[in-house]
């Protein structure tokens, strides 16, 4: 049997002799690191998969205590995870340590995994891209936040993009990040997303993976059409947005994608020109959100204009998972929207 590698990028290899004792004990609650939390899923098939985006430390944070009674055994970061626009740096780590030690989000990461991807508020500021000055800074800062280990290439690679691997053969998680900032060019005449290095890793993925579900987290939406008004997405980049659906199409695994950033949420069914279906949960804010009506052909949902997180519900007792994207309320606990999809028998 293939001998599983647990995460493809950010070597875990001996982790709880790796870290420091600082993040042994941060709180009393803490009775176990991330990276151990990590491990601890490396054989079980995931079921409930949460995640959330555009988190701004100065409002209510209050909804941890709701995400909490989801139990998720992971919980993935979607990006503007705080809002730190042209902060100096002390200032954004002042940001993450806001967030890292409020209690409720410390009570809730002793019992949870935390993964997750940044987008332009955490990474810089709005909008920003691979020129961003202090970017390599930022990656650290952002390393930090996460418990990334101090050897990983997470933190030495042109940007954080990431791969996990959840579960035993035939109940298997891939859960691919990427990151779309570290090398971004919004130009106009340049449009650029992942930069090469990324690219290949993310396509060498996708040719190689093992996994019977794919959940590829995109800090910006992936299939919407509108990319106007000041709103970011991959139809604004219309050669990599093509490249996505070229890799996507390497494998005929069921493939979810996650994403957040627009201040609302929707799920979204979308038939690649290959011809395999894809997925997609937005979801956005954890702590603020607007509402937006634009047109996409593949909506499955009503949209979502008030305060949000994402969670997977997965049942693997089929012969293949059986996946219900749901949109969760931060004002109280209860289901928004939701769109079940069946694969196998
Ligand atoms: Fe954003």
């Amino acid at each position: 049997m293939e001998r599983r590698t647990f995460l493809r990028n950010s070597s875990l290899a001996a982790a709880s002799l790796l870290l420091p004792n600082a993040l042994r004990a941060q709180s009393p609650l803490e009775v176990r690191t991330n990276a151990e939390a990590l491990q601890n899923l490396e054989d079980k098939a995931l079921t409930t998969i949460a995640f959330g985006s555009c988190n701004n430390t100065a409002k209510d944070l209050s909804y941890w205590s709701i995400i909490q009674k989801d139990n998720p055994d992971l919980w993935i970061w979607m990006g503007d995870n705080i809002y730190a626009d042209l902060t100096t740096l002390k200032q954004r780590e002042a940001r993450y340590n806001f967030l890292k030690t409020y209690p409720l989000y410390q009570d809730f990461r002793a019992k949870t995994a935390v993964i997750g991807t940044w987008d332009d508020h955490d990474y810089g500021f709005n909008n920003s891209s691979g020129t961003y000055w202090s970017r390599e800074q930022s990656q650290a800062l952002f390393c930090d936040f996460m418990d990334i280990d101090k050897y990983a290439a997470t933190r030495s690679q042109d940007g954080v993009y990431q791969s996990y691997v959840f579960g035993p053969a035939g109940q298997r998680t891939e859960v691919i990040l990427l990151d779309l900032r570290y090398n971004m060019n919004n130009s106009l005449t340049h449009r650029e997303l992942l930069g090469e290095d990324q690219w290949r890793w993310f396509e060498d993925r996708m040719k190689s993976t093992t996994a019977d579900l794919l959940v590829i987290g995109s800090s910006l939406n992936v299939t919407s059409p509108v990319a106007l008004l000041g709103l970011e997405g991959w139809t604004g980049y219309p050669l990599e947005k093509q490249r996505l659906y070229d890799a996507l199409s390497m494998t005929d695994k069921p493939t979810v994608m996650l994403s957040g950033d627009r201040h609302f949420a929707e799920l979204y069914r979308v038939l690649l020109p290959s011809g395999k279906v894809i997925h997609e949960a937005m979801s956005s804010g954890l702590t603020h959100s607007t509402g937006a009506w634009l047109p996409h052909p593949g909506r499955i949902s009503p949209m979502i204009g008030s305060k949000n997180y994402g969670v997977l519900k997965v049942d693997w007792t089929g012969t293949g998972p059986v996946i219900n994207m749901q949109i969760k309320s931060c004002d109280s606990y209860g289901v928004l929207a939701e769109a079940l999809t069946r694969y196998g028998a």
